[in-house]
């Protein structure tokens, strides 16, 4: 108590509210009555206040729990999910900078995926196979004509090591050293059980800065290119072959003729082979050259309207003594109201030549070669038979006939002068007419051989 006679009530900091924020000091009047008074008004304020509070708490926390809830769904994958909140949230801003970064979020990841997808439909398609391979060697991406390729499935390769997706020892070695050394390098890869299928695999260190690979392979099927460069391979040697025996034989007798002392006989005689090995290596030459012209399509080729009947009729006539000497029977079978074929004469009369030089090549004594004609309206073309009753062809040899060189008995062909070029030159030749040659034969009973050639249409007709 004072002397004014009025008493003072000091209060503890912050019960009456955060209005005052410190101590208050309040003058109240005399009397117990008074000093309760006061004494409910600040126990009320300090109710209210900590009702607030709690208030204010419980929002918070129901805040703080929405944002987290969004910051799990973002985690689990799902960036559509928002988070608001009232605008007088002390979080609001902090929920409306949130939902700003899950928008660019979802357009970057929207970004990445079309990417992803664009290099996906990139991989897949491509013809070349692709492979890559993380530093340990493991697959990490192989694209569909890789899995085929390499036939494997894409669950058998992607994760497992390189050897165990192409168990392949030196396309391993290869990848292990371009991974340490960096550079590329090209192996070439066949499966055991098909040496046809031929796989270039280029293998290329990735740079470092693609974090965790090690290679990229790009393989790609030169199964044609490696087949083209046998038959090259094959073909020179066969040339060479071919040469070497008449020139062999040529120099074995001018050495003789030219060490003199020889009978006058005899000199003759070795003239006369002499003779006949350089008309055999010409006749290979003109071939070759023939063949030579024809792939390079600068063969003169000028089609017209011809009758097979005269053509052939020419033919016989002009190979009659030799199908006298070898005592066959020649029955022509042509109609002469067989239609025109489309064709140039010089080119159908080397097909026609070829052909029947090979059924007197090929027919005993004794036999017939018969010459007979027949058409294919549904197609319009005419078709040329050459049928003979000689050796015949032994059916495995059948489909290798139109191969250039190829004979099924070298060495009767080749006493007979025979290149083994005829016949492939015979089917690119009916090819260049846009025709074809079928051949059926039995052993040691004849050989047939059918040229369908396209019938002429004359201009005037067709319009
Ligand atoms: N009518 C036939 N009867 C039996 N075998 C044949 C007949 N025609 C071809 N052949 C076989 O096909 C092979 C290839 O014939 P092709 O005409 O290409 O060569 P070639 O007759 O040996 O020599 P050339 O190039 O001088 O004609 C022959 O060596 C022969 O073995
Ligand atoms: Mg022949």
């Amino acid at each position: 108590m004072n002397q004014s006679g009025q008493s003072r009530v000091w209060l503890i900091p912050g019960s009456m509210g955060l209005a005052t924020g410190g101590v208050l000091l309040v003058s109240v009047p005399k009397g117990p009555l008074w000093a309760a008074i006061l004494l409910l008004i600040a126990w009320g304020w300090a109710l209210r206040y900590l009702v607030g509070w709690r208030r204010d708490q419980r929002l918070l926390s129901e805040s703080i729990v929405q944002l987290s809830d969004t910051v799990d769904r973002w985690a689990s994958g799902d960036l559509h999910a928002r988070v608001y909140l009232d605008q007088d949230d002390p979080l609001d801003s902090l929920a409306h900078g949130m939902n700003r970064v899950a928008e660019v979020l979802t357009e970057r990841t929207r970004d990445l995926e079309r990417d992803k997808k664009q290099w996906e439909a990139i991989l897949t398609s491509m013809a070349n196979g692709i492979v890559i391979l993380n530093h340990g060697l493991t697959v990490t991406l192989i694209n569909r004509a890789a899995l085929a390729m390499f036939r494997v499935q894409e669950q058998e390769a992607t994760g497992r090591h390189l050897l165990e997706v192409i168990r392949d020892v030196r396309i391993d070695d290869a990848v292990t050293r371009v991974t340490r050394a960096g550079g590329s390098e090209t192996v070439y890869w066949s499966p055991p059980d098909q040496e046809s299928l031929v796989v270039e695999v280029t293998i290329a260190a990735l740079p470092g800065s693609i974090g965790g690979l090690g290679a990229v392979m790009v393989s790609r099927d030169v199964s044609l290119q490696s087949q083209v460069d046998r038959m090259r391979q094959d073909f020179v040697a066969n040339v060479s072959h071919e040469l070497q025996t008449p020139l062999t034989i040529i120099r074995g007798f001018t050495e003789t003729l030219l060490e003199g002392d020889i009978d006058a006989s005899s000199r003759e005689r070795f003239t006369r082979l002499i003779h006949e090995e350089a008309n055999r290596m010409s006749r290979l030459v003109d071939d070759l050259l023939t063949l030579s012209r024809i792939e390079h399509h600068s063969l003169p080729f000028a089609p017209e309207g011809i009758a097979a009947a005269v053509l052939l009729e020419s033919l016989t006539s002009r190979l009659a003594h030799r199908i006298q000497d070898a005592h066959l029977t020649l029955a022509s079978q042509l109609s002469p109201d067989l239609p025109l074929v489309s064709g140039d004469p010089d080119r159908l009369h080397e097909v026609f030549l070829n052909l029947l030089q090979n059924a007197i090549q090929y027919t005993p004594q004794g036999g017939t070669i018969t010459v007979s004609g027949e058409v294919d309206p549904a197609h319009d073309m005419v078709g040329i038979t050459i049928q003979d009753t000689g050796i015949g062809i032994p059916h495995t040899d059948l489909p290798r006939i139109f191969e250039r060189f190829y004979r099924v008995d070298k060495a009767r062909s080749r006493a007979s002068g025979g290149t083994g070029l005829g016949l492939a030159i015979v089917k690119h030749i009916i090819e260049l007419h846009h025709g074809r040659i079928d051949v059926s034969s039995m052993v040691g009973q004849g050989t047939r051989f059918t040229v369908w050639l396209p019938q002429y249409q004359d201009k005037e007709d067709a319009e």
